[in-house]
């Protein structure tokens, strides 16, 4: 069988998309990295990808948006970029741009995201501080990583894989996001594992 073909869409440092590069390199993941797209130039995930052999797209909205042009053009076209690489699965891997209905329907493979917080839990941005600072407020005493189906609604959708991340009192925010970090590593691969068997 051949390796299933991934397609990984980034906006920051990537050290998700360096886990999965590190997977399929070892063969814990029977695929192969074929594009990585990244809305942000400066993005190191892309250094990442280009160190690793593995063609980029650097695809930015300002264009589309100093020209005047709807979001959902930007989507469309987007879902053409990722669908030319004919991939098997699709994963937003710390992708900061919320995908329309018409990037998810048109694209030819099933999307994952990950979320760096449990179902339901702070969708959106900075989420690893909101759960520090629900923390301090001692409204939780625990956070966690969820891996999902991508859906129009931000950060919900179909789990397919979720796990708990322990904060301790005396942890730091940066102590707190290495070790959501380091779940999301292991958990991301896993999902994606299951997903493809
Ligand atoms: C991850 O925590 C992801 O869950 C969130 O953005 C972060 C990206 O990290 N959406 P990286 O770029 O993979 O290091």
């Amino acid at each position: 069988m051949a390796d299933a073909r991934l397609v990984v869409l980034i906006s920051g440092n990537g050290s998700n998309l360096q886990a999965i590069i590190n997977a399929a390199a070892s063969g814990v993941l029977r695929a192969q990295v074929v594009l990585v797209v990244s809305n942000r130039r400066d993005a190191y995930g892309l250094q990442r990808a280009e160190k690793a052999g593995i063609p980029t797209r650097y695809f930015p909205l300002k264009p589309y948006r100093d020209a005047g042009r709807a979001r959902e053009e930007y989507d469309w076209d987007l879902a053409q970029v990722v669908n030319a690489h004919a991939p098997d699965l699709v994963v937003l891997a710390g992708w900061m741009h919320i995908l329309s209905p018409v990037f998810l329907n048109d694209v030819s493979a099933r999307v994952l995201n990950l979320h760096p917080a449990l179902p339901g839990r702070y969708p959106g941005m900075d989420v690893v501080r909101h759960a520090y600072e629900a923390f301090q407020r001692r409204e939780i005493d625990h956070t966690g990583v969820m891996v999902h189906e991508a859906v129009p609604e931000v950060d919900a959708g179909p789990v397919i894989a979720q796990e708990e991340v322990p904060i301790y009192s005396q942890d730091t925010l940066e102590e707190l996001e290495a070790r959501v970090h380091e779940t999301e590593h292991r958990l991301l691969v896993e999902a994606i594992r299951s997903v493809l068997t």
